[in-house]
């Protein structure tokens, strides 16, 4: 552990009590010694999540999601291990000496620069070379507690630069370019922001990684200018106003997506804080695989323009099979969401939001568009458009739809059903990752002898009078790393050994946290135990009288024949 020692880690995770700390991100009930909620890692519909005070770890019995309230943390924020630490430290009142979410080890300089930058181009904003920019910024009703919340600032030009500031704090010419800070024009640098309003760009951990500037006066330059992609900045990896609307979404369980960031801030300022902006029209892997951590129902709310509506059509194709519920809104009398909300106000905006159209409908509606449905082959072309569209939804749903056409068109609808094509996309909404392969006994047995030695020294001492060690690799390391905790620390505690667990290898330790997550929170009884000794006893077994019997496949010599058949008879008589 490189920036906080074992111990500190330990003597947090004991102050913090798992229950208290999950009761501040949700609902628990109290059932028998445990608790319970609905798993917010998965769509859960009757509670799954069990939290137990006494062990000091949850588990989700049906997303298989478990671990000690690091884990939780880290996986309910999105944040890594360190993070997760002073994040519970936080909320304990411990002082943590160092804290990772304010200084981030190696990247710590990259992280400070960004930092200076905020604070030079706020402070601009506070000049009186600032008055045509606040003008601006009041003239499109962006306020000073808006200019406040989302640290809006201002790059000027005929200023001390802030390639001059950065220098003078010792940072050098080739990081700050690196950084996208500032451009080099053969001897000459300038600043890369000049002139423009300057709206800070957060990672998903609310570090500020980037800047988007938006031009004030004239019309002759880009409107935009963002940060080049950097080590720090991926744009494809970011939503704009991620790390401020998390909890939000987390709590309303539904995510506004809108295309700019000047749509985000407006949508925010008035109160519906649960936005994300694309910075444009795409959306990457990455960043639908951050929604899809969300567990919210999407609205996709795009420009009022024909680039939006096609994009409407690509993106909410793309969440649609990612299985996200995505709801559609689209504006009328306003060109996108900031301009909407200005003219009608808020309560226009949250109608609009609560009336928005399932994805398929509004497909089914643009399939329309471009055709005259009164003729014929526009007809045809139609319906097996929508029947393709219908690959990958539920059979009710397909039924109704073709009920629809069939009397909207009078076509037979045996005729359509034939035209329906075969489902090849994946199928929508499971409610639970389908990657519950099932264990074999064997693999039962082993995660349960490791699960019961991370409860309890007794449990190790038989494994290693019994067992002493697994055939496959991983569950040796981890039998190993056991008994080696148990060693050093003059015994075990699960929820301490997962924080241990933290720091080994990624394969070790995800497969400890899954191991974790497939047992219960309860005792494992002794009985239990052996049972689970002999069947990798009788494995192993099994597994000799196959070396054996290759063996006596080889040897031509009769006398070793014979030894080697009197030893797989003695075998089986102990199986
Ligand atoms: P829009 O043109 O819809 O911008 O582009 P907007 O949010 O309405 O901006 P305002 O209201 O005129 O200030 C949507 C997004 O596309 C990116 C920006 O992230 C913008 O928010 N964009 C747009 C650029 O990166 N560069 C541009 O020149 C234009
Ligand atoms: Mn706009």
């Amino acid at each position: 552990m490189a920036y906080i020692n074992e111990e500190e880690i330990n003597k947090i995770r004991m102050e913090a009590d798992i229950v208290d700390i999950i009761s501040d991100y949700l609902p628990l009930q109290q059932k028998g010694k445990n608790f319970v909620a609905l798993c917010p890692f998965h769509n859960d519909h009757s509670p799954s999540l069990v939290v137990s005070r006494d062990r000091q770890i949850f588990n989700c019995f049906t997303c298989r999601t478990g671990g000690n309230v690091f884990a939780f943390v880290m996986k309910y924020e999105n944040v890594s291990f360190l993070e997760a630490i002073s994040i519970v430290a936080r909320k304990i009142g411990y002082n943590l000496q160092f804290d990772p979410t304010k200084n981030m080890g190696p990247l710590k300089r990259e992280y400070e620069i960004y930092n200076l930058a905020l604070k030079f181009y706020l402070n601009n904003l506070n000049t009186t070379e600032a008055k045509e920019a606040k003008e601006y910024l009041i003239s499109r009703g962006i306020t000073e507690e808006i200019i406040e919340e989302f640290k809006i600032g201002l790059a000027l030009k005929e200023k001390d630069t802030l390639y001059q500031l950065l220098t003078s704090k010792k940072y050098t010419l080739d990081e700050i370019e690196k950084l996208g800070l500032v451009n080099k024009a053969g001897e000459n640098v300038f600043d890369t922001f000049e002139n423009r309003i300057m709206i800070p760009i957060s990672n998903n951990s609310g570090q500020v990684v980037a800047f988007t500037g938006r031009i004030y006066h004239g019309e002759d330059a880009a409107k935009y200018v963002n940060t080049k992609e950097t080590s720090i900045f991926k744009k494809s990896h970011i939503l704009f106003n991620y790390a401020n609307a998390k909890k939000y979404i987390r709590e309303k369980k539904e995510v506004v997506i809108v295309e700019g960031n000047m749509d985000a801030i407006m949508l925010a300022a008035k109160g519906i804080k649960n936005v994300v902006a694309l910075m444009g029209v795409a959306i990457s892997q990455d960043q639908i695989t951050e929604l899809q951590k969300l567990h919210a129902r999407i609205i996709l709310m795009l420009d009022n323009d024909n680039a939006g509506t096609d994009a409407t059509i690509d993106l909410g194709e793309k969440l649609v099979k990612s299985n996200l519920d995505v709801r559609i809104v689209r504006l009328s009398g306003a060109k996108d969401p900031d301009e909407y909300i200005r003219k009608f106000g808020v309560t226009a905006m949250e109608d609009a939001l609560k009336h928005g159209t399932s994805y398929l409908d509004f497909k089914l509606n643009y399939l329309k568009s471009d055709k005259d449905l009164q003729k014929i082959p526009d007809v045809v072309k139609y319906i097996k458009e929508v029947l393709a569209s219908l690959s990958g939804y539920d059979k009710l749903t397909k039924e109704m739809i073709i009920t629809q056409l069939s009397e909207n068109y009078h076509i037979d609808k045996g005729v359509l059903k034939e035209n329906l094509k075969e489902d090849t996309a994946k199928k929508i909404e499971v409610d639970v990752p389908k990657e519950v392969v099932r264990k074999t006994k064997y693999e039962l047995a082993t995660n349960k002898i490791l699960y019961a030695m991370m409860l309890d020294s007794r449990y190790i001492r038989i494994y290693k009078e019994k067992l002493g060690y697994f055939k496959n690799k991983i569950e040796r390391i981890i039998a190993q790393e056991i008994v080696y905790y148990n060693n050093t620390n003059n015994g075990i505690n699960i929820a301490d050994f997962l924080s241990y667990a933290s720091s080994l290898s990624d394969e070790v330790s995800s497969k400890i946290m899954d191991i974790v997550s497939q047992n219960n929170t309860e005792e494992v009884p002794i009985q239990e135990f052996n049972n689970c000794l002999d069947v990798i006893l009788s494995e192993l077994k099994k597994d000799e009288i196959k070396d054996l019997k290759q063996q006596l496949r080889k040897t031509i010599d009769v006398n070793e024949k014979m030894e080697i058949l009197g030893k797989i008879a003695n075998i089986k008589k102990e199986v």
